[in-house]
């Protein structure tokens, strides 16, 4: 029998947290090395997910494309992988030639098959773009919380899931325009179709890959509810191009290709790949040596396309594709009672984790000895320190580390040998026992009772020790022979616990490779795999030399940690590169209907002309501001300010007004005053940025984001962080205000 492990694709845009890593990659890694330990024929499979929305909106808030983003971030995943001690047999990409082949012909037979459904619906197109709108390619008024920058698919306020047809004023994404309803055709899988087939497999493959409670619960309420069919097509170009006429400007949906990624990306590692994937007899059924037991590792929002969406893809072909035997899906992990966020920066992420210096085993150890396997668990970092330094170091590190400088000290590092007593025997049973239980834990990918019986053991270990006195055995009396006899009790003694030392390097393989591999360092002995548990040391064998295993957490290190995520998880200051600044030339200014201190103007900007509301009303007349060139902060969300839009924001400064001495009456005088941030010299569409410096694109920021960019007025020049602000080189300069601040 083969074993093929796959652990859930992470989307390629951004970086992997704890919650994210114990959740797929880590728990498979445990599997597969146990796996190789066994001497099964196995391979474990991973890779980036790296087509859809999400990275090409990346790619145009970073100003790159979308092939750029997924080679910055599929290094960065690889590096925090391989890092922690990953052991893929290949970490890929879906972004390949074979990938968009492989997913093309799955279509294709399933189209053959009459499982693809085409229809007609109305959607969102952007006429000055010239495109379809993806779901999130849309903005606007949430419907349910009134939140200004909700996307299609969904608010990230109030978390609701939305259909683009319900936000009110709609933009697009792309152009800032309004978005005009258009027919297109769309491809959808027929799941009805598939579904007698699907609900006969989820009964049979649940029951016998034992699948965990919560992953055949979410398959049961899918097929309850009814199967409806599914779109499989994108107006994106980023991602694999349906092979049909009329679909040119579409590709496929990044959750249809992507778990043929699994495939795919075997298929890049090995021209041998049908052997594993097809007509390979998976579930286990036939019982050769070449069946294919397949096990999926995923976070829990993954086993509907894992359970129930993908089978069916598969299914659909009529080819016979490896399914899935077991499905071994995790809960969520918090972090310090609340949740890990990608969007807040809330957490600890992969590359946080590898740069607190903090060894890759002490973060194994904690998050495979806490995995959310049947309800949520919590990241703290007290916990985390009293983990390492009470059961890694205090428990497991000790045992190591005080047999072997024993024997060493005692019997001058030789790994003694004796005749054990009943005791003995008694012990090594209960150690049998637990080796068994360990053995049949991760068999049923138990994996955190697996490495809490392994605990168990090592403190067992050290109770014999304790128990068994050595270190009063070897001590010299006036009594010669009674010492001789001593001395043959400890040599049995330490014989047994070098042996224990040696089992348990092997036991923890899986779970701590590197401290698995400095263990066979220190007894000088080639790593060993799972057969050899219980079995003798090579006679008169000399050990290497003993070294701490564990380092101890410090509380002060782990208060300073504490306090560095604290300040890191605070919303994040924005800065001046964060800005989108362009000079605009005001056509019109009417005054609010509802507001009296607001003006409505309307202004022309490089690409076009915008609405901005302003509270300008009770310092200017409209007069005075038509025709005039000011600053536009063109990337502010676009909001409504009592009803009415506003797209964008107007600079003014605020600040002592400076009355020139030769003017007016009370001349030298200073006065509170509001001053917009002219700029007569410039040309409407000129980029406005600090001296010598050129920013990339921008993403959308608040009004609030806004606030935290410290615009200052400094004897009349508009500055940033000390710097002048400049239209192609004209610097801002105010006419009134000396000193103020600008926003
Ligand atoms: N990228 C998805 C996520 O991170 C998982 C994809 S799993 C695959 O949630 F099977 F589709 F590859
Ligand atoms: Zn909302």
């Amino acid at each position: 029998m083969r074993i093929l492990i796959t652990s859930a694709l992470p989307y390629v845009n951004n970086v992997p947290h704890l919650g994210n890593i114990i959740g797929c990659v880590l728990s498979a890694d445990v599997f597969a090395r146990y796996c190789r330990s066994r001497g099964y024929d196995c391979l474990y499979i991973g890779g980036t997910d790296e087509y859809g929305t999400a990275t090409e909106i990346k790619a145009l808030e970073e100003g790159v494309t979308p092939k750029q983003i997924c080679d910055k971030y599929y290094a960065i995943h690889k590096g925090i992988y391989d890092w922690l001690g990953i052991s893929f047999d290949i970490f890929g990409r879906t972004s390949t030639d074979k990938h968009t082949k492989l997913t093309q012909e799955i279509f294709l037979d399933l189209h053959r098959n009459g499982h693809i459904i085409e229809e007609e619906t109305e959607q969102l197109y952007d006429e000055k773009a010239g495109m379809f709108l993806a779901d999130r390619y849309i903005e606007g008024e949430c419907p349910h919380c009134s939140y200004n920058g909700a996307r299609g698919d969904q608010c990230d306020k109030c978390g609701k899931l939305l259909h683009p047809g319900e936000l009110i004023n709609p933009l697009s994404k792309v152009t800032k325009t309004p978005p005009i309803k258009r027919k297109t055709k769309h491809l959808f899988i027929d799941l009805p179709g598939i579904e007698a087939e699907l609900a006969e497999w989820v009964g049979r493959a649940s029951a016998k890959g034992e699948w965990s409670e919560n992953t055949t619960k979410i398959a049961r309420s899918w097929l309850r509810e009814g199967l409806k069919k599914r779109a499989i097509t994108r107006d994106l170009k980023w991602g694999v191009p349906v092979p049909l006429p009329g679909y040119e400007n579409k590709v496929f949906y990044v959750w249809f290709d992507a778990p043929i990624g699994y495939i795919s990306i075997t298929a890049n590692l090995t021209d041998a790949w049908k052997e594993w994937w097809l007509g390979a007899g998976g579930g286990g059924d036939a019982g050769n040596d070449k069946d294919v037991r397949l096990y999926n590792f995923i976070g829990k929002d993954n086993v509907p396309f894992h359970a129930v969406i993908f089978p069916s893809t598969l299914m659909g072909t009529k080819k016979p594709w490896t399914l899935a035997h077991h499905i071994s899906t995790t809960e969520f992990l918090n972090y310090e009672g609340g949740k890990f966020s990608k969007s807040r920066n809330t957490g600890v992420f992969g590359d946080d984790a590898k740069n607190t210096g903090i060894a890759p085993d002490a973060w194994r150890y904690y998050l495979l000895s806490n995995r959310p396997e049947s309800a949520d668990t919590d990241f703290t970092w007290n916990d985390f320190s009293d983990k390492n330094n009470s059961e890694l170091l205090a428990n497991l590190g000790n045992l190591v580390n005080r047999t072997l400088v024993f024997v060493k000290n005692n019997f001058e590092g030789k790994a003694p040998e004796g005749t054990m007593n009943d005791a003995d025997k008694a012990f090594l049973a209960q150690q049998e026992k637990l080796v068994k239980e360990v053995t049949a834990d991760l068999e049923k990918v138990k994996i955190r009772d697996g490495i809490h019986r392994i605990m168990a053991l090592s403190k067992c270990a050290n109770k014999y020790f304790q128990d068994n006195l050595p270190w009063e055995l070897v001590r010299k009396t006036d009594k010669p022979e009674q010492d001789a006899e001593n001395r043959k009790r400890a040599a049995a003694v330490m014989a047994v616990l070098v042996h224990q030392v040696r089992d348990l390097a092997i036991l923890a393989e899986p779970y701590l490779p590197f401290t698995s591999a400095e263990i066979f360092r220190q007894l000088n002995l080639p790593q060993a795999k799972w057969a050899d548990i219980g079995k003798p040391l090579p006679a008169d064998h000399q050990l290497g030399e003993p070294k701490a295993l564990f380092r101890k957490i410090e509380p002060k290190e782990i208060d300073a940690l504490k306090a560095k995520f604290a300040g890191k998880n605070e919303q994040k200051p924005f800065s001046f590169a964060d800005l989108d600044l362009e000079v605009g030339e005001i056509l019109s200014v009417e005054k609010h209907p509802d507001a009296e201190k607001l003006f409505v103007e309307k202004v022309r900007l490089g690409d076009g002309v915008r609405q901005i509301v302003s509270g300008l009303a009770g310092h200017y007349l409209a007069e005075e501001l038509v025709g005039k060139k000011v600053v536009i902060v063109r990337n502010i969300a676009p909001a409504k300010l009592r009803g009415v839009d506003s797209e964008g924001m107007l600079l003014a400064a605020e600040g002592r007004e400076h009355v020139p001495a030769k003017v007016e009456k009370g001349a030298g005088m200073e006065q509170d005053a509001v001053e917009v941030v002219f700029c007569p010299e410039s040309q409407a569409g000129q980029k406005v940025q600090r001296m010598g410096e050129k920013s990339a694109p921008k993403k959308t920021i608040t009004f609030k984001e806004f606030g935290t960019v410290k615009i200052e007025v400094r004897d009349f020049a508009v500055v940033c962080d000390g710097k002048p602000l400049a239209a192609e080189g004209t610097v801002l300069r105010m006419k009134n205000i000396r000193e103020g601040v600008v926003g």
